[in-house]
């Protein structure tokens, strides 16, 4: 089975061997990749919707892997036990909501020892929440699917040290590693603020221009950090 390139990239995260956890499957396309290309003896796929569990019900009985791949109809981790996967990937969500999964399970978390995530907003909030909780971020890669950016970013238990909060939030391994794509990411991060900023800049009233004034002062950050890295 061919695979979309955002997924491709996730796959080569996940080591072989070993119980891997997809969380927020939909169409079960990762699980059944990582089964077909030998990477995975045993996937457990779970969703919070009926709908998406359905379809990956009906994908993975076509290619007869229900003895391979575990399906299960839940919320975040609340569909594992402790110790049932040691990896788990968790594409397509929100950093927000990947946060609170991980936050709502500390049994299942604690015999985690690899994370591969793909947020689809707020990934800065994630890191942070990596940081702050016992997680190392080991690899980050940005990928370019259709003119839209997605971030990977796998972290590992371990400690996080950083000296300056904006690396963490922006990407410490993408900095670093001067990913390929960090000047259009920088880019688009510096046009969202830019936006924001004109989109506040119009109001009169004190929490206006505070909000402004905080606006302004992290866009000059990101443009300082963006004119070291490129
Ligand atoms: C955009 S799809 C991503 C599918 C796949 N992971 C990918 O990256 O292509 C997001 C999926 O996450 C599921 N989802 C959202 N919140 C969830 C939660 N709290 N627990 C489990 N699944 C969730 C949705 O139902 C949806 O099927």
């Amino acid at each position: 089975m061919g695979l979309a390139k955002r997924l491709a990239a996730l796959a080569a995260y996940v080591p072989a061997g070993g119980v891997v956890a997809d969380i927020g499957t939909d169409h079960a396309y990762l699980p059944i990749f990582l089964i077909e290309a030998g990477i995975s003896k045993k996937v457990i796929a779970s969703d919070l919707r009926p709908g998406p569990l359905e379809s990956a019900t009906r994908a993975v009985e076509e290619r007869h892997l229900k003895d391979r791949i575990d399906l299960r109809l839940g919320d975040g981790l609340q569909t594992l036990g402790p110790g049932e996967a040691e990896v788990l990937v968790l594409a397509g969500i929100g950093g927000n909501t990947i946060k609170e999964i991980l936050a709502a399970k500390p049994d299942v978390l604690k015999s985690v020892n690899r994370l591969i995530m793909q947020p689809m907003a707020d990934a800065g909030d994630l890191r942070i929440w990596l940081a702050g909780n016992g997680w190392k971020i080991i690899s980050e890669r940005l990928i370019n699917e259709d003119g839209r950016l997605y971030q990977i970013v796998v972290a590992e238990p371990g400690r996080e040290l950083f000296d300056d909060e904006l690396y963490l939030e922006l990407g410490p391994r993408l900095i670093e590693r001067r990913d390929p794509l960090l000047n259009v990411y920088l880019g688009r991060i510096i046009d969202q603020y830019e936006r924001a900023l004109n989109g506040v800049a119009a109001g009169k009233n004190n929490a206006a221009r505070e909000k402004a004034r905080r606006l302004k002062a992290k866009l000059e950050r990101v443009r300082e950090v963006a004119k070291r890295c490129l």
